[in-house]
């Protein structure tokens, strides 16, 4: 199936994505320094964008930069002032992201800071509007945590790689990747400051989806 999900991206991209020189470059540059090629893809990218953009976002919060591809297409997303920060525990991911966003022209919104994100986050002050998460995955419910914390009533948060191919719903998975989002789900189902969903993806990177989560005001 991959073959024909690849071919949708494909059209759809060809559609909506000329060539875009920062982000073919940022990609470029990622592989030819050796990180994984796990990036969101184009169409997953725009979507974030999207969503980042009708919240109107002035500050972003992202959990898990690389390269920063997903970072180039958030950042674009910023209303004028508006700032984007980035949290990476690799300090060769970060330089790459770095000359990145340069190359992009983006360096003056984003900051990247280098450390494990769960020693990063508590120095961030928010609220932020817009939150990606898209690190380490057994962290993911705490991480979420956080991402409420520092959020608002009209915040929205954004989890990748919630489905994991299916296997999500095996309820005897062993895998601790898949265990995580598990109990990160389990735990939001129970958080009456959010409301809710996980959508699920097929693409060229195969079958994955988000959690898609909006923070509501409590009673
Ligand atoms: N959001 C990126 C992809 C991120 S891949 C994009 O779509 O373009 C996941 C990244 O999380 C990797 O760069 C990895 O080094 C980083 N990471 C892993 N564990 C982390 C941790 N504890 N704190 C912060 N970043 C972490
Ligand atoms: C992996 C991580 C990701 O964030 C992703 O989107 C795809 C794969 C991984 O660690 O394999
Ligand atoms: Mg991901």
């Amino acid at each position: 199936m991959t073959d024909v999900w690849t071919a949708v991206d494909d059209y759809v991209e060809g559609l909506f994505e000329p060539p875009d020189a920062a982000l073919d470059e940022a990609l470029c540059a990622s592989d030819a320094a050796g990180l994984p090629s796990i990036q969101v893809t184009a169409t997953q990218g725009r979507f974030l964008q999207i969503l980042a953009r009708a919240v109107g976002a002035r500050r972003i919060l992202e959990i898990g930069t690389l390269g920063g591809y997903s970072t180039i297409w958030l950042a674009r997303a910023l209303t004028p002032g508006g700032r984007l920060t980035t949290l990476e525990i690799s300090a060769k991911h970060a330089d790459v992201a770095r000359a990145n966003v340069e190359r992009a022209g983006l360096a003056e919104v984003i900051d990247v800071r280098v450390g494990p994100a769960l020693e990063t986050l508590p120095q961030l002050d928010g609220p932020f509007d817009f939150t990606f998460i898209d690190a380490d995955k057994v962290n993911t419910a705490e991480y979420f945590a956080w991402a409420v914390r520092l959020s608002r009533p009209g915040s929205v948060i954004v989890v990748d790689n919630v489905v994991r191919e299916g296997a999500l719903a095996d309820a005897a998975t062993e895998d601790p990747n898949v265990q995580a989002m598990r109990l990160f789900l389990e735990a939001a189902a129970k958080e009456s400051r959010v409301s809710m969903t996980v959508l699920q993806t097929v693409g060229s990177k195969k079958h994955d989806g988000f959690a898609i989560a909006l923070v509501i005001p409590t009673a």
